[in-house]
């Protein structure tokens, strides 16, 4: 296993250069379970998570390669329904490999996702939704057990406790592509890489509209070919590097960050002080003076991202006076705060908010990455923490950031990965 060691202090500076979107990433190469043809799908960041998902796709029978960041999928023929526990259970994203199953060969079988650390992850929509058009779904020895003679279109209201859900919405657009007549989804997730995974679909000939809406409507088609698509920028990756540029009152230029997926995150950042600046192909992110406390709320799409969560407390824990940061999509998303209290963050836990009184500096100390997105908040109070953090369990955040210590030290950051004994 790796870890990092961050020596705080350098101040960020210069062009960072985006890798392609895990989220968008992920569903669409399930959608290409769903033709025959060759498709070819471009931008792909290489990451754990999408090698999980290449394996599944193999373990189904599709011949799949990835090369520079270009995935080639030929599907023809696979007959593979069943997506293994051993594979799943290191991915909760496998899911989205139900509904293309279920549309081309009318079975599919995918190990249970199970909770994680970020809290409960139910299942209900996605049953919701493909039962909905017609299929018959089971759960059976901790699988996932879906068949249908024939998908039917239908309408049906996606959302959930906490809001639409991102792969429900995605596995119900996947399989109602193939399904006979019209399903219309009402209370669709509206996230950019839903956007992303539908503008693939039409590529390969589905017949969809109102998405980036809570509206969707899907007519279903015979069958989808294969296609070409260059998977979108990562806009969690963009944030967190807008944050690191303004944790460390740095000045850096985001090369890919698209504005219009950034709205909220640019907002909070800005009510607190950040200076951004619009550019042809990006963002220049700098902290100019002192910066100010935010209140925060994470929401679905076009709300402030739950997958910055963690990064915007890393940046309120040292910004004088007191912020409150309120979780609704999982609320118990709180891992990083007893981590970022190692590291002398002063944060107290109320349920679902997180009352946060900026500190003036952090200091160094040991400490573990318990998830994803908490590990990048990690990684960020390391850049300014007085003196060295080590950061174990690290394979965290190789699930999700492509070589963020080689980026980061391109800035003038002091970090580097080392093999640690855990
Ligand atoms: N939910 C239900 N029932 C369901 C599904 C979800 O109640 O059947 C609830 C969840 O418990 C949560 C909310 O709905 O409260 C939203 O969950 P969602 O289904 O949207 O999550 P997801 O689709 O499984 C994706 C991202 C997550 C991101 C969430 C929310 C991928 C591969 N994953 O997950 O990304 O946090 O949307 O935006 O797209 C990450 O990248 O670190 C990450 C966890």
């Amino acid at each position: 296993m790796d870890k990092f060691i961050v020596e705080g202090g350098p101040k960020l500076k210069g062009t960072v250069e985006l890798s392609g979107s895990k989220n968008s990433a992920l569903p669409i190469l399930a959608a290409t379970l769903l033709t025959d043809g060759k498709c070819v799908i471009k931008n792909v960041p290489p990451l754990s998570d999408v090698y999980t998902m290449l394996k599944i796709m193999r373990v189904l029978g599709v011949r799949v390669n990835m090369e520079d960041g270009v995935v080639t999928a030929e599907p023809r023929g696979y007959s593979g329904c069943t997506a293994p526990y051993k594979l799943v259970k290191t991915m909760r994203a496998s899911v989205c490999v139900l509904g293309p199953l279920l549309a081309k060969l009318k079975r599919a079988e995918v190990s249970m996702p199970g909770g994680c650390v970020i809290g409960p992850r139910p299942i209900n929509l996605h049953i919701k939704g493909l039962s909905a058009i017609g299929a018959d779904i089971k759960i059976e020895h901790g699988y996932i057990v879906a068949a249908a003679k024939q998908l039917k279109g239908s309408r049906v209201y996606l959302g959930g406790k906490f809001g639409s859900s991102v792969l429900a919405t995605a596995n119900l657009i996947m399989a109602a592509t193939l399904a006979k007549g019209r399903t219309v989804i009402e209370g669709a997730a509206c996230e950019p890489e839903i956007h992303d995974l539908v503008s693939f679909l039409i590529k390969m000939g589905a017949k969809i509209k109102g998405h980036g809406t809570p509206i969707i409507e899907i007519d279903g088609v015979k069958s989808l070919h294969g296609a070409e698509h260059s998977v979108i920028y990562d806009r969690i990756e963009a944030g967190t590097f807008m944050i690191a540029a303004a944790i460390t009152g740095g000045d850096i230029v985001i090369r890919h960050a698209n504005i219009n997926y950034l709205g909220a995150i640019i907002d909070e950042l800005q009510s607190a002080g950040v200076k951004i600046t619009s550019l042809k192909d990006g963002l220049r992110v700098r902290k100019t003076r002192s910066l100010k406390p935010v209140d925060v709320t994470t929401l679905a799409y076009p709300g402030f991202p739950t997958d910055m969560q963690a990064q915007m407390m890393a940046l309120m824990g040292v910004t004088k006076g007191i912020s409150v940061i309120t979780e609704k999509i999982y609320p118990e998303r709180f891992m990083h705060v007893s981590e970022l209290a190692r590291m002398g963050a002063q944060i107290i836990l109320e349920g679902s908010n997180a009352i946060v009184k900026g500190v003036t500096r952090l200091s160094g100390a040991p400490v573990m990455a318990s998830d994803l997105r908490a590990s990048a908040a990690l990684v960020l109070a390391g850049l300014v923490a007085k003196g060295r953090t080590e950061i174990t369990r690290i394979y965290h955040l190789d699930r999700g950031y492509h070589s963020i210590e080689e980026k980061l030290v391109r800035l003038g950051a002091r970090i580097r990965r080392e093999k640690s004994e855990e």
